[in-house]
């Protein structure tokens, strides 16, 4: 752990690097502003979104939102698929349903506002140690630390860390670092800092050709001074994901397709597709059809595949196209739109490349 003299010395110099490098984002307060110049509601909202996705895809996706729905009661107010909607394309969608349960939640239970402190934040549901130091910070001004993988990348070169960083005691470890790094007065802009850091991180700190002839901690980073910075942060081989396919059967009726709600639990949950199956159970796919919505097909033709990558899962999606024989969908089961008319519906990022291939030949 660096003593406190080294402390003050990162803290200044990071703080002093970010004032003139940081990027202008829709939902980041000016370096020095003090907390509140921007509404909190932005930062839990951005913070949601910035858990899984880039920065240059958030901005867009963020405006987007904020336009929609502006303060914390219209999205506590909101029309799930509405939000939905608003994040398609974004993917990793349970994060949508948390932000708009946690905007409920602050409604209800923390006055129509979000609450300050760490503890109250990690009631909110989808907000974890990460999410509730970033928001207190950031929008609140207050001395919480955080740690995501840039932090954690940046921190474990600075001190040479060479346990692997996704293991338990190494991020009690690195947590328990960038508690003593984050300054102690809210004066010291805190959200400042920890914005520094994940921008170090993003920007300089970079997991390959880390850019360290501009870095502001190069003189403190003791991977640098060991002439190891290539080979740190360590991390654990990740699990190969698992190989499974989906096949996706678009049902035409003239100029209308067949769409199907996923059920309000698991993957994609409450989203709109071509009805696909996961298995088929020693069935063709047509028998599928049949038992699974009532209806009589003719002989699907192949449309194309493509591989859509999860956490988890690798799934393939072959897609096919048939066209209605007889019977009719069991009520409830389903909407028939043409392709246009698809804009009020969520569909996820697979489906939305399914939409594609059909644009493609119809
Ligand atoms: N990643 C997560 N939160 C962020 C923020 N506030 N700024 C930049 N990148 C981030």
């Amino acid at each position: 752990m660096p003593d406190a003299s080294a402390v003050r010395a990162m803290r200044r110099a990071l703080l002093a690097w970010y004032r003139t490098h940081h990027r202008v984002l829709p939902w980041r307060p000016p370096p020095g502003a003090p907390a509140g110049s921007l509404p909190p509601y932005y930062t839990l909202v951005s913070e949601a979104m910035l858990q899984q996705t880039q920065v240059a895809t958030v901005v867009a996706y963020f405006e987007r939102f904020i336009a929609a729905l502006p303060t914390l009661e219209d999205l506590a107010a909101a029309d799930p698929q509405h939000v939905l909607r608003l994040w398609q394309g974004l993917g990793y969608y349970r994060r949508a349903r948390n932000l708009h349960a946690a905007a409920r939640m602050c409604c209800e239970r923390f006055d129509g506002r979000v609450p300050k402190t760490v503890e109250q934040l990690l009631e909110l549901p989808g907000v974890g140690r990460y999410s509730a130091g970033a928001i207190a910070s950031i929008a609140h001004g207050q001395c919480a630390p955080i740690l995501d993988g840039n932090v954690a990348r940046v921190l474990a070169r600075v001190l040479a860390i060479r346990e692997p960083i996704d293991q338990t005691p190494t991020r009690h470890h690195l947590w328990a670092v960038a508690a003593a790094l984050v300054p102690r007065s809210p004066r010291s802009s805190p959200g400042d800092f920890n914005q520094a850091m994940m921008e170090l991180g993003a920007r300089v700190c970079t997991p390959r050709d880390p850019d360290c002839a501009h870095c502001p901690l190069r003189g403190r980073c003791a991977a640098y001074a060991a002439g190891c910075v290539a080979e740190l942060p360590v991390v654990r081989p990740r699990k190969q994901p698992k190989p499974v396919t989906h096949r996706v059967l678009v049902v035409q009726r003239g100029r209308a397709y067949l769409l199907v709600q996923r059920p309000g639990k698991g993957l994609w949950s409450s989203m709109w597709e071509c009805p696909t199956a996961e298995a088929l159970e020693g069935q063709t796919l047509i028998q599928w059809a049949q038992s699974r919505l009532g209806l009589a097909l003719y002989p699907p033709t192949a449309l194309g595949h493509f591989t859509h990558q999860t956490t988890h899962r690798a799934i393939r999606f072959e897609v096919s196209v048939a066209k209605v024989r007889g019977g009719r969908v069991r009520r409830g089961t389903g909407v028939w739109r043409a392709l246009h008319k698809l804009d009020d519906l969520p569909l996820s990022n697979p489906q939305r490349r399914v939409m594609e291939l059909l644009r493609g030949v119809a």
